[in-house]
């Protein structure tokens, strides 16, 4: 690829929303819009604590992590049959169609269900069904990945990956989420092992709202691939050292950090400066039903704050590309893409 050439800035959101990239930071329960949080609550005959999608979507005014957690886990409720699971999905893939998402990297977190009793093989026959579809419906080459809350016990985890094995050929990573502080990635130390020794990627949420240790630990003793969130790296320069050299992907989701309060508005982001660290930084959406937008609205509010260019935009898009976990002939193709897009655009 030759230099990037500069753009004006009216026309830097025209490329954002048009270049192709990939998604590695979305939670498919965080995508249920109250729209259709209220549809399948009717469907199903869930009683919400909500009387209206005006009053649901009121609440959605977070101070911290947990206080989104709560109402996340409360949404998630409705979600009971297996086309359930597959509406959800569909509607996201519908969406990151639109933003030009060719493919995507889906965290699920299957113990929200299988504690109410809804069984894993109607989570991901029904998620893994929306995937295959958005393939052939969208053109959108898409994966799961199974997260562990870590709230929740080691053991509870290992029984949980017990339950998934006789799909594991449908899922292509395990990840670590939920609240963060006080949950550090080193719980998970054996779990973590087990699931490296059967095959599967991995990656952790860490430094979001925990500390850089947790990064450090996630990549040390988790031996994770990618660092979901990891912004509170920019406190350690030795990990930031650490991460530049390795060339781990920090997925980075700043109108998440801006609604769970990690930084007091988008301006201040450090997305820049892990940028200009040599970090390999991607650009997501996190839980697009609950803070503000999905990918394109991530990528253009920011850029609009902080004075990110064109050359930024095509870095993020190429890192997407290349911290996923797609095979290496499907790798080159999409940064092809995103090359021609680059080149044609005026
Ligand atoms: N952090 C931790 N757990 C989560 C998140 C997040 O941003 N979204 C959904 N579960
Ligand atoms: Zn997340």
């Amino acid at each position: 690829m030759n230099a990037i050439k500069p753009i004006s800035p009216d026309r830097l959101p025209d490329l954002l929303r048009s270049m192709p990239k990939a998604e590695l930071h979305i939670h498919i329960e965080g995508s249920l819009e109250p729209e259709l949080i209220f549809a399948l609550a009717e469907r199903n005959g869930v009683v919400l604590s909500y009387s209206s999608i005006a009053e649901l979507r009121n609440a959605y005014a977070f101070t911290n992590l947990q206080s989104f957690l709560d109402i996340y886990y409360a949404g998630a409720s409705v979600l009971i049959k297996e086309q359930d699971f597959y509406d959800m999905a569909h509607a996201y893939f519908v969406k990151a169609a639109a933003d030009n998402v060719v493919h995507a990297e889906l965290f699920f977190d299957p113990q929200t269900h299988t504690a109410r009793g809804v069984g894993m093989d109607v989570v991901i026959n029904g998620l893994h069904r929306a995937c295959v579809d958005a393939q052939n419906e969208l053109g959108i080459s898409a994966s799961l990945i199974m997260c562990f809350l870590r709230h929740l016990s080691e053991e509870d985890a290992f029984e949980t990956l017990e339950k998934a094995l006789p799909y594991r050929e449908m899922i292509i990573g395990v990840g670590l989420d939920s609240g963060e502080v006080g949950n550090p990635p080193e719980k998970f130390a054996k779990v973590f092992a087990r699931c490296r020794e059967l095959g599967f990627h991995l990656v952790a949420h860490a430094g979001e709202e925990g500390p850089p240790a947790y990064v450090w630990t996630a990549l040390d003793v988790l031996k994770v691939e990618r660092i979901d969130h990891g912004v509170q790296a920019s406190k350690d320069a030795l990990l930031m050292q650490r991460l530049a050299a390795d060339r781990i992907a920090l997925t980075v989701c700043p109108l998440s950090n801006l609604k769970l309060c990690v930084f007091a508005d988008l301006a201040s982001h450090n997305l820049m400066h892990l940028l200009d660290a040599g970090l390999a930084v991607t650009v997501n959406s996190d839980d697009p039903a609950y803070f503000g937008g999905y990918v394109n609205d991530n990528f253009t509010q920011t850029f609009a704050a902080t004075g990110l260019q064109a050359q930024h935009a095509y870095t993020l898009a190429r890192n997407s590309f290349e911290a996923s976990f797609i095979d290496a002939a499907t790798k080159r193709q999409y940064i092809d893409r995103l090359n021609a897009c680059f080149e044609s655009f005026t």
